[in-house]
């Protein structure tokens, strides 16, 4: 793996959960595996799991962490080829990746979509000039379309607490918010668990179609109860519209999900990747009672990004010996 930007860049993502957690059972396994390595983490938008999740990562893996805050302390970015620069942006993408590469070995990028230009936000375009111009291995820490670290976290999650050998009954269900969200995470979330052991049913109000790309092999249903009905998880997460571009088509509250909701699934786990609004996408009961596993998850964050950078920095050393889902070495 070169880059880890989606669930495309993994062979398998059952194994690579495997490993995380395998990682997560030795905690002080891989503490040499960074030596000399320097990570830089570059945030365009706010972040606090991805953040700290990924420096604790670092630091265990014994890289050194440089954090950049680009939304508020760096040079304002140009992305434009052939831009003549002589507004607001200072910089350009170019230089900028360009010096990142030459002081860092691996490559952290959050970068929201604007929501306003679905062609654009779409085709990556902010992630993909990074891989291009920094010259290192990139990960995304959410880009407009998807977040895959947060992902794999989600997938753990569900094989750490999920005993039986039968597919567990996933389902993503839309929330409401105050604000129009992204689809990254759903998008992500849905990807992933269509290459996992799962059956996945997806529900939302009309309009709120994700890309089928992204859904292939997911049951979709507008009917929110029929589809948790039997659920052994419930994954909540709003996004805003992807057809009517990064609008806000309902505010039903009907759609948060309560306690009283969760009595025709089959006991369900609850997830959500966090920051949440309660009372607004969960109840308080939901979020604060004994089937909640957002804490889990967080936590899961850090081994998630341990993994990621143990197999980034073994692409780098093609002399170790990588396992048979090449997603990591053995642990000796
Ligand atoms: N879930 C998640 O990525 O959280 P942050 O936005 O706080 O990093």
């Amino acid at each position: 793996m070169k880059h880890f930007t989606s669930v495309n860049d993994v062979q398998d993502a059952e194994a690579l959960a495997q490993a995380a957690l395998e990682i997560k059972r030795q905690p002080s396994a891989y503490s040499e595996a960074g030596k000399n390595k320097t990570l830089a983490l570059v945030f365009l938008n706010p972040s606090l799991r991805t953040r700290m999740s990924m420096q604790k990562a670092a630091m265990n893996l014994g890289m050194q962490v440089i954090v950049i805050n680009a939304d508020k302390d760096g040079w304002a970015l140009e992305f434009e080829d052939g831009a003549v620069m002589n507004g607001a942006s200072v910089e350009h993408v170019k230089e900028a990746a360009g010096v990142m590469g030459k002081y860092c070995d691996i490559l952290g990028i959050r970068s929201f979509p604007g929501l306003r230009d679905r062609e654009e936000d779409y085709s990556e375009k902010i992630l993909k000039k990074f891989i291009e111009h920094s010259g290192v291995p990139v990960v995304s820490l959410e880009s407009a379309t998807r977040h895959p670290l947060q992902s794999l976290a989600d997938l753990m999650t569900i094989r750490e607490t999920w005993k039986k050998k039968t597919k567990p009954k996933v389902v993503l269900t839309w929330a409401p918010h105050v604000k129009p969200l992204p689809q990254a995470v759903a998008n992500s979330f849905a990807e992933w668990m269509c290459r996992a052991e799962v059956e996945l049913v997806i529900t939302h109000p009309e309009g709120y179609e994700l890309h089928e790309a992204y859904t292939r092999g997911a049951e979709i249903l507008y009917n929110q109860q029929e589809a948790l009905r039997g659920a052994d998880y419930v994954y909540v997460k709003n996004w805003s519209s992807y057809k009517e571009y990064g609008k806000i088509l309902c505010s039903d509250d009907a759609w948060m999900l309560t306690q009283e909701k969760l009595k025709i699934t089959n006991r369900a786990k609850v997830m959500h990747c966090l920051p949440v609004r309660r009372n607004v996408e969960l109840s308080d009961e939901v979020l604060d009672g004994h089937h909640a596993l957002h804490l889990l998850q967080a936590e899961n964050r850090i081994y998630a990004a341990k993994a990621v950078l143990k197999m980034l920095l073994d692409h780098d050393q093609p002399d170790r010996q990588v396992d048979k889902a090449n997603t990591l070495t053995t642990i000796s």
